[in-house]
C-alpha cells in the first residue's frame, strides 16, 4: 500500500530534486504539492512546482498554493542561493498545468480528515507556515497524521542564514514552534546530516548523462545551486537538504537518528529560529524528534539517481 504523503515546498533547486524523486517512486502516494512562500515569494514557488510536475511527466498532481508570508515575520527570501526565479539553472517552458481551487490550508485538512487515522505523512521542505495554519484551523487533523518528516533547524552546524538558524525555521520560527509543539512523530533532517550530502560533480555528471528531461533539467539546476554553497562552505560541494526528506522515508536505513528534544527560539532576536536541541539530554525534557544526523552518502545519491533517471 503506498504512502500517502503531501510534499510542502518552496522550490527551491533542492526541492525540485526532492519532488522529482518522490514522484518517480511508487512508494508514495503524492496526494498533492503545497507550495509555500520561502526561498522566493509564493508566485514563484507554485509556477516552479507546476514546471517541476511537468518536467517529471505529472501534469496530473495536484498543487495547492499556500500562505505568501510567514505567521508573524516578514517574509524573507533566498534569491541569493536560488536565482531571481527560485529555479534558475536551466529553463523549462511556462507550464499549461492547472493549480487547484483549494488553498493549501484546506487542502491539508481535508486531505487529513479524508486519510483517517495516522493516514497522512506529510514532507516539508520549506518553512512551516502551511502546516502551522492547517493545525491551528483544524485541530483534529492532528491524529490524522502519521508522521512528519522535515527538513529544517541545526545543532552543532549552526545556522545557514544567521549564526544560530536553518533557513526553513528562521523564515516562520512560530509555525516550527506550533509544530514541534504539536506532539506528533516528527523526523527532522537539519543541517548536521544535509551538510554532509553535498553533491560529488562526477554524479551530478553522471545525471546529465541520462539525457531525459529530468535529469538535464537537475543537472542544470544543481550545477548553478551549488555555486553559492561552494562559495560559502568550500569545494565538498551544494549540500542538498531537502532531498533527505524523501530518502528517508525510501530507506531510512541510509541515516543515523537520535531522538532528543528540540524546541524553537521565538523570543530573542539574537537566536531568533534556532533549534535548541537538548543532544545529551541535560534538561529531563522527554525526546519530541527524531533528528537525523549522518548519512551514507553514495548510498543516498545512488538512490536519487536511480529514480530521476526512472522519469
Ligand atoms: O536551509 C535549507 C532549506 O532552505 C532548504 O529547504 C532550501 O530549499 C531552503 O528552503
Ligand atoms: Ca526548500
Amino acid at each position: 500500500m503506498p504512502r500517502r504523503i503531501i510534499i510542502d515546498t518552496d522550490p527551491g533547486q533542492d526541492d525540485a530534486v526532492a519532488i522529482l524523486t518522490a514522484l518517480a517512486s511508487p512508494e508514495f502516494d503524492v496526494l498533492g504539492i503545497t507550495p509555500v512562500a520561502g526561498n522566493v515569494p509564493l508566485d514563484k514557488t507554485v509556477l516552479n512546482a507546476r514546471k517541476i510536475c511537468e518536467v517529471a511527466g505529472r501534469p496530473d498532481v495536484t498543487i495547492a498554493p499556500g500562505c505568501p508570508r510567514p505567521m508573524v515575520r516578514d517574509l524573507v527570501t533566498a534569491e541569493y542561493v536560488h536565482g531571481k526565479t527560485g529555479l534558475d539553472g536551466y529553463d523549462l517552458p511556462d507550464p499549461t498545468m492547472p493549480v487547484s481551487d483549494r488553498h493549501a490550508v484546506d487542502f491539508i485538512i481535508e486531505a487529513a480528515l479524508s486519510s483517517g487515522h495516522k493516514g497522512l505523512t506529510l514532507c516539508t521542505l520549506a518553512p512551516l507556515t502551511n502546516i502551522a495554519m492547517a493545525m491551528v484551523k483544524a485541530p483534529q487533523i492532528v491524529p490524522c497524521i502519521r508522521e512528519i518528516v522535515m527538513m529544517g533547524g541545526g545543532h552543532f552546524e549552526g545556522g545557514n542564514v544567521t549564526g544560530t538558524a536553518e533557513f526553513n525555521i528562521y523564515v516562520d520560527p512560530h509555525a516550527a514552534h506550533v509544530v514541534i509543539g504539536s506532539g506528533l512523530p516528527i523526523v527532522m533532517a537539519p543541517l548536521d546530516v544535509t551538510h554532509k550530502a553535498t553533491i560529488k560533480r562526477g554524479w551530478l555528471d553522471r545525471v546529465g548523462a541520462v539525457g531525459t528531461p529530468a535529469c538535464l533539467a537537475t543537472e542544470g539546476w544543481l550545477s548553478f545551486y551549488e555555486r553559492y554553497d561552494i562559495e560559502r562552505y568550500g569545494d565538498t560541494g551544494g549540500p542538498l537538504h531537502d532531498p533527505c526528506v524523501i530518502a528517508y522515508l525510501l530507506e531510512p536505513e541510509l541515516f543515523k537518528a537520535k531522538r532528543v528534544h528540540v524546541a524553537v527560539e521565538i523570543a530573542s532576536e539574537l537566536t531568533m529560529g534556532a533549534t535548541a536541541m537538548d543532544w545529551w539530554r541535560m534538561s529531563g525534557k522527554a525526546p519530541n524528534v527524531s533528528v537525523l544526523h549522518d548519512i551514507d552518502r553514495d548510498g543516498f545519491f545512488d538512490l536519487l539517481l536511480e529514480r530521476i533517471a526512472r522519469l
